[in-house]
């Protein structure tokens, strides 16, 4: 049976900073990876330029049922030993904005880098393999790949999350937890746009594609960021924010002029454009469409939507503003983990060490990244915990 120090199962962000970390370490490091290419959750994200961390990292940015558990690898590596490492590969960047670092160029760089790593260590790389089976032995683990048995000192669970179902195979990391006695909690979708219902989708299907910035909240979180409307409802960063923070059956609430107080700026136009229609005042911080849709279904008002707004007086321009500072949208449901960015929940961090990442009671066995119950905002935050995630293992397997 072949042996290695360590096989990582997954060549995702964390699977590859953990595999180049123990590598540096002069550990023999196989990574295991199911499909034809590393890194393809990178390469397809940040819309082809890879988000690959924030500046502002800080732990605030991330849910888990355990808030503390991500301080210790944040601080172990933070996003600026990542940024020194994409430095040191002179790949082209740049803040695109609220500290999130982009791609000049493409994702690519992003792999081509880690791979680099990869052959400058030595990291034995085994594609179009799965991972089928794990078993603890006396002294380490056997590790069933592609029929044959292999087996290392410590295993290195990086298999990810349940979003985009088409990339599969998913859920194995959890099966793998569930073998070892360790709790898995509930998984959902997150960073995911929100479907609204059947009436909300053919009343606004004209719009979709507008987009407009807005405060997003609900008694947890608040975001203020782009929203933009589709054909099956909302999305844009500050819908995908909130999706995380939501609960089916909970309503969000969206504040459309962020900067303003509308209802008294309705009050002042109507001194200024008296012979105005509301949806002409409200197109100067809105698209015409979206002004006009407003009128005629967001608002529900009691009155003729053609009133000129010297006809509407001022506590009907006061409850106008304040319901669009202050709208209420009933999501139905989001669009599930096929558009998902992450998955929420997942391996119990209460069962791992948050120095090292390894199970407290099972030595040897490590899990990292998005397969560990911490998930970060949108922004570069998920990239930065796989490599925080994955460089605390490596140095620790
Ligand atoms: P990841 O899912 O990347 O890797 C797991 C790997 O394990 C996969 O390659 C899988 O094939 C392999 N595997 C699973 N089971 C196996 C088995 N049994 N045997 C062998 N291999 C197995 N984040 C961010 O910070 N900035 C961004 O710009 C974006 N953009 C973005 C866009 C889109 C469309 C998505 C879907 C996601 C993002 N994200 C993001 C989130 C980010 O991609 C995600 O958090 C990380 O890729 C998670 O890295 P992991 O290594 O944990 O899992």
């Amino acid at each position: 049976m072949k042996n290695y120090d360590v096989i990582i199962i997954g060549a995702g962000a964390a699977g590859l900073m953990c595999a180049i970390t123990a590598a540096k370490r002069n550990k023999s490091v196989l990574l295991v990876e199911h499909a034809r290419k590393v890194g393809r959750k990178i390469l397809m994200s940040g819309g082809g330029r890879c988000n690959f961390t924030n500046m502002y990292t800080e732990p605030e940015n991330f849910l888990s049922a355990n808030p503390h558990f991500c301080k210790s690898a944040l601080s172990q590596y933070t996003q600026w030993d990542f940024i020194d490492l994409v430095n040191q590969h002179g790949v082209a960047y740049h803040e695109k904005t609220l500290g999130q670092l982009f791609c000049d160029n493409s994702s690519k760089d992003i792999v081509q880098l880690l791979l680099k790593e990869c052959h400058q260590h030595n990291v034995i790389i085994e594609l179009e393999s799965k991972v089928t089976a794990l078993e603890a032995m006396p002294s380490g683990f056997s590790v069933s790949v592609n029929q044959r048995s292999l087996s290392a000192g410590a295993v290195v669970v990086a298999t990810g999350g349940l979003s985009i179902p088409s990339m599969g195979p998913h859920g194995f990391g959890y099966q793998i937890a569930e073998q070892f006695g360790l709790p898995v909690l509930p998984t959902s979708a997150a960073l995911v746009p929100f479907v609204m219902n059947s009436r909300w989708q053919k009343q606004s299907a004209e719009l979709s594609g507008n987009s407009f910035d807005a405060i997003a909240s609900n008694h947890a979180q608040s975001f203020k960021e782009a929203v933009l409307l589709t054909h099956k409802g909302l999305s844009g960063p500050a819908i995908l924010q909130i999706s995380s923070y939501w609960q089916p059956g909970e309503s969000i609430t969206l504040n459309l002029a962020p900067e303003m107080d509308l209802a008294s700026w309705l009050k002042q136009q109507k001194q200024q454009m008296a012979k105005s229609q509301l949806k002409t005042v409200l197109s100067q911080l809105f698209s015409k469409r979206l002004a006009a849709h407003m009128v005629t279904s967001w608002l529900k008002l009691n009155t003729d939507d053609n009133k000129v707004m010297a006809e509407l007086g001022d506590k009907e321009l006061e409850a106008i503003g304040n319901t669009l500072n202050n709208f209420t949208v009933y999501p139905e449901a989001t669009e599930g983990y096929k558009t998902a960015e992450v998955t929420l929940g997942g391996i119990d961090t209460h069962s791992l060490s948050s120095k090292t990442m390894m199970c407290n009671d099972i030595p040897g066995l490590f899990f990292i990244g998005e397969a560990v119950d911490v998930t970060g905002h949108l922004g570069g935050y998920n990239f930065q915990w796989a490599w925080s995630s994955g460089w605390v293992a490596g140095q620790n397997v």
